[in-house]
C-alpha cells in the first residue's frame, strides 16, 4: 500500500497555525489507502532560545530521510535577524539542493486587491534557491567603525545558473503559452549578468518552441503591476525572485494566498513546501492568518509526489472558498481550513 512519511517544521509565528490547516486538507485529500506519517520537528525561535541550536546535524539526517517536507515559517522578533532565517531555512534549502523555488501566482475569481477583475493573471516564478546574493559570502571589515566595510557577494555558478534555466525552460514547453521570460539586472550587474544571459540563449537553443523574453528587474515590477498577462514563466535570481514573488503575491490576492515549492528535482533530497509569506509576528496568535498559502503549497507537494489528481481536488477547493468569500464575513484561520478541509473531501 501506498504512504507518505512527513516531516513537518510548523516554526514560529503562524507557521504553526497554518500548517495544522495545511495538515487538515492533506489528510483529507489524501485516498483511503494512503498511510500518512507526520514526524514534526522542534525547530525555530523556542528551540534557539532554549539550547542555541538552529538545525544541528543529526535533525537535518534525519529530515532528509523523509519523502518530503512541509514548513510554516521561521523567524521572531526574539531572535536576532538571521539567525534562524539563515541557520534554519537557508540551511535547508541549501543542504537540500533546492535549486529550484517554484512560485506560482494566478489572480483569482472572488479575490480583491489592486488587480481584481483583471483578465487573467496566471503565471509562474521559477527562482533560483541556492546561490546570488544568498549565498553567505561576504562579511565586515573594521567592524563598528566609521570605516566599516560591509560586503555580500552574489554566487552564480555556471552549473548553478544552467540546471534552473533549464528547469524553467522545461516548465515553459509544457504550458500552452510556452513562454520563458528572463529577469535580471544585466546593466549594471555585468558579471553575473552575462553568465545567466549567455547560458539562457545557449539553453533556448535546445527549445526552439519556447518563445523569449529579458526585462530588468525593475522595469519587470511596472509590468507585475501594469501588464501582468505578458508573464507566463519567469526566472530569476534568488533575490530578484524573493522580492519579485512578494509583488506577485500581492496583485494576485494577496500574500495570503501565495504557495511555493523548494524542489529538489532529481529527488536525491526531499523537497520542501512552505507558504511565501513569514511568520507574522503582528498577527501571530490571533487566528487571524490565512491557510490558504499553506493549503496550495500542500497541493504542490501533493503533485510532487505524484497526486495530481489529489492535488487538483485541493486547489479546486480553494478557487470554489475564494469565489464564496465575498458573502461571508472575516473568518478564522481554523474556521478556513475546516471549509478547505470539507470541500476536498465532500
Ligand atoms: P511576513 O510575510 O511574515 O509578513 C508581512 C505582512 O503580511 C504582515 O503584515 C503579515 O501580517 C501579513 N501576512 C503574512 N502572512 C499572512 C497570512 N497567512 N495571512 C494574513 N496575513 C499575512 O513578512 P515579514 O514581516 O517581513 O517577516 C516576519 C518574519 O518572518 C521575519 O523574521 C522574516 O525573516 C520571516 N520570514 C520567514 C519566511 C519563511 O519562513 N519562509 C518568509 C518571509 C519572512
Ligand atoms: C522567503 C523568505 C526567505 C527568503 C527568508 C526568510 C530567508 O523571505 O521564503 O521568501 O528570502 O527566501
Ligand atoms: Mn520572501
Amino acid at each position: 500500500s501506498r504512504s507518505i512519511d512527513l516531516a513537518v517544521i510548523p516554526g514560529d509565528g503562524i507557521g504553526g497555525e497554518v500548517v495544522a490547516e495545511g495538515l487538515k486538507v492533506l489528510a483529507a485529500a489524501l485516498p483511503q489507502d494512503v498511510k500518512l506519517e507526520t514526524s514534526t520537528y522542534d525547530l525555530g525561535a523556542k528551540r534557539w532560545h532554549a539550547t542555541g541550536e538552529t538545525l544541528p546535524d543529526a535533525e537535518l539526517e534525519a529530515l532528509r530521510r523523509h519523502d518530503a517536507i512541509l514548513l510554516g515559517a521561521v523567524g521572531d522578533p526574539s531572535v536576532p535577524s538571521g539567525v534562524l532565517e539563515r541557520g534554519l531555512l537557508l540551511r535547508l534549502r541549501f543542504a537540500f539542493e533546492h535549486y529550484v523555488n517554484l512560485r506560482p501566482a494566478r489572480l483569482q475569481p472572488g479575490t480583491d486587491g489592486p488587480l481584481a477583475g483583471r483578465p487573467d493573471i496566471d503565471f509562474l516564478v521559477v527562482r533560483e534557491g541556492t546561490e546570488g546574493p544568498y549565498a553567505g559570502n561576504g562579511g565586515t571589515l573594521r567592524t563598528g567603525t566609521a570605516d566599516e566595510i560591509a560586503t555580500e557577494v552574489s554566487l552564480n555558478t555556471a552549473l548553478g545558473v544552467e540546471r534552473v534555466v533549464r528547469d524553467a525552460y522545461e516548465r515553459a514547453a509544457a504550458r500552452p503559452r510556452r513562454k520563458l521570460t528572463l529577469v535580471h539586472k544585466d546593466n549594471v550587474l555585468v558579471h553575473a549578468g552575462r553568465l545567466w544571459k549567455r547560458i539562457f540563449e545557449a539553453v533556448g537553443a535546445e527549445y526552439p518552441q519556447v518563445t523569449t523574453d529579458y526585462l530588468h528587474v525593475d522595469a519587470a515590477t511596472i509590468f507585475f503591476v501594469t501588464q501582468p498577462e505578458r508573464f507566463d514563466v519567469i526566472v530569476t535570481d534568488n533575490l530578484f525572485g524573493d522580492i519579485l514573488t512578494d509583488l506577485a503575491a500581492a496583485v494576485t490576492g494577496g500574500i495570503g494566498l501565495a504557495a511555493s515549492g523548494n524542489i529538489n528535482p532529481a529527488g536525491a533530497y526531499p523537497s520542501m513546501f512552505e507558504p511565501v509569506h513569514g511568520s507574522a509576528p503582528d498577527i501571530a496568535g490571533q487566528g487571524k492568518a490565512d491557510p490558504t498559502a499553506t493549503v496550495l503549497s500542500v497541493a504542490l507537494l501533493l503533485h510532487h509526489l505524484g497526486y495530481g489528481e489529489e492535488a487538483a481536488r485541493v486547489e479546486r477547493a480553494v478557487t470554489e472558498d475564494l469565489a464564496a468569500r465575498g458573502s461571508a464575513g472575516p473568518r478564522t484561520t481554523e474556521e478556513i481550513g475546516d471549509a478547505l478541509a470539507g470541500r476536498v473531501s465532500g
